[in-house]
């Protein structure tokens, strides 16, 4: 079974759907360890009920990225975590953990990447009046949203749709989405001998 840390800044929706997927069965891996910049986050509430340790971390007392970085590595190794899963992170990954889990770290972002990459994609895409947008996994690089793509869905945009729909909708399919492309990867990481 591979461990999976999820590392997550806000509401942690997407986080609680893929706990959920991998205590259904449907995710070969156990969720280990969720690691959160917010203390405030409202995601910590929901790993309680899956007693799930959570290491919150508080940037501003560190005196870089790379400081942090060393600290959530650490406690990476000690809970032996094999991928990392992003789910609503505001921050960029930089080199310390990048170099110790390349191609095993995952994002999702909600547009159809390229495009609307970054903040508020939603409301980027409703404000653009696209008439389809999407949510997009993808494994993580150094930059923003630009790593490979690994799978995507379609959204359409009615014009009548309010921002808030638009966003409804896409959150439903993240919590699909997402669970399913973290058995993939790991399927393919077990292919590849782990
Ligand atoms: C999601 O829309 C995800 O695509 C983006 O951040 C949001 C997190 O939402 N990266 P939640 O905290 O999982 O509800």
């Amino acid at each position: 079974m591979i461990n999976i840390a999820v590392f997550a800044s806000g509401s942690g929706s997407n986080f609680e759907a893929v706990v959920r997927a991998e205590r259904n069965g449907n995710i070969d891996g156990n969720v280990k360890l969720l690691v959160t910049d917010n203390a405030n986050a409202f995601v910590i509430e929901r790993a309680a009920p899956y007693n799930i340790p959570v290491y919150s971390f508080n940037p501003k007392l560190f005196d870089s990225k790379e400081a942090f970085e060393r600290k959530i590595l650490n406690k990476l190794e000690e809970y032996g975590i094999e991928l990392i899963v992003l789910a609503g992170y505001m921050r960029l990954i930089g080199p310390t953990l990048l170099s110790h889990y390349e191609g095993r770290i995952l994002n999702i972002h909600p547009s159809l990447l390229p495009a609307f990459p970054g903040l508020d994609a939603v409301g980027q895409a409703h404000d653009a009046k696209v008439k389809v947008t999407g949510v997009t996994v993808h494994f993580v690089d150094h930059g923003m949203d630009t790593g490979p793509i690994i799978t995507q869905e379609a959204v359409k945009i009615d014009e009548r749709d309010s921002k808030e729909e638009v966003q409804r909708r896409i959150q439903r399919i993240e919590h699909s989405l997402y669970p399913a492309t973290i058995q993939f990867v790991i399927e393919k990481l077990k292919r590849s001998g782990g």
